[in-house]
């Protein structure tokens, strides 16, 4: 029986601080930090494997259960509503989903507002418990010119620093929900390997306490 743990994590700035917090806990892979590639890596001794994964498509691995964990954006999991556990919230990759415009933006009731965004699910629900009547545009990127443009009234996106939407003259005018990376676990396999993903947890969660001094 295959025991190996297989873990997925989101390519890019937040996989690599992932890692980092994954390898303290005890869970290393070393050929992971060699410059090249590959996008899966492992370590038969500590029976974990890795893969880089587009973070949007992390959650698609372990609900289908191609990686038993994985490491996936509060934005993605609201978005995308994929049936698995979450596990922990590990205080990693923080920002917040907002509504964003030109400042002193005024929703004008009487026209259908034109909403631009990556997350049509998120927008669609925040817009309908308002009862307000929006058309999506879906994007995949650049969001922030769509007003500028005038493709769109406001937007629905990411804001970490608010640096982009600063230098494109526009501002947060409502947050959505704040966002961070989760540990999430496909449902059938947390059953059958309770035991070693609770013991990872528990290391991880002891490894954030200490971060914070608690
Ligand atoms: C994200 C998001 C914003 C930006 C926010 O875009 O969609 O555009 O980051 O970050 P800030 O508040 O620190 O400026 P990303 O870089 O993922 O690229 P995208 O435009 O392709 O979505």
């Amino acid at each position: 029986m295959n025991r190996t743990l297989n873990i997925a994590l989101p390519k890019g700035r937040l996989g690599e601080q992932v890692y980092d917090l994954f390898e303290k806990a005890g869970y290393g892979c070393p050929a992971l930090r060699e410059p090249n590639r590959r996008l899966v890596f492992e370590n038969e001794e500590k029976g974990v494997r890795y893969f880089w994964a587009k973070p949007s498509d992390v959650a698609i691995y372990v609900e289908r259960g191609a990686a038993d964990i994985g490491v996936a954006g509060k934005d993605i999991l609201l978005e995308y509503r994929p049936d698995v556990y979450e596990l922990l919230d590990l205080g990693m990759g923080r920002c917040r989903m907002c509504v964003a415009g030109y400042e002193g933006f005024r929703d004008d009731l009487s026209r259908t507002l034109r909403v631009a965004t990556k997350y049509p699910n998120i927008a669609r629900r925040w817009y309908a418990a308002r009862s307000r009547p929006i058309d999506i545009i879906k994007m995949n990127g650049s969001i922030e010119l769509a007003p500028i443009v005038g493709l769109s009234d406001v937007i629905v996106d990411i804001v970490e620093t608010g640096k982009t939407l600063r230098e494109n003259g526009l501002a947060p005018l409502e947050t959505v929900v704040p966002v961070s990376a989760r540990l999430i676990a496909n449902k059938a396999r947390y059953k059958f390997r309770s035991g070693e993903i609770r013991e990872l947890c528990a290391r991880l969660e002891g490894l954030l306490k200490e971060d914070e001094g608690i």
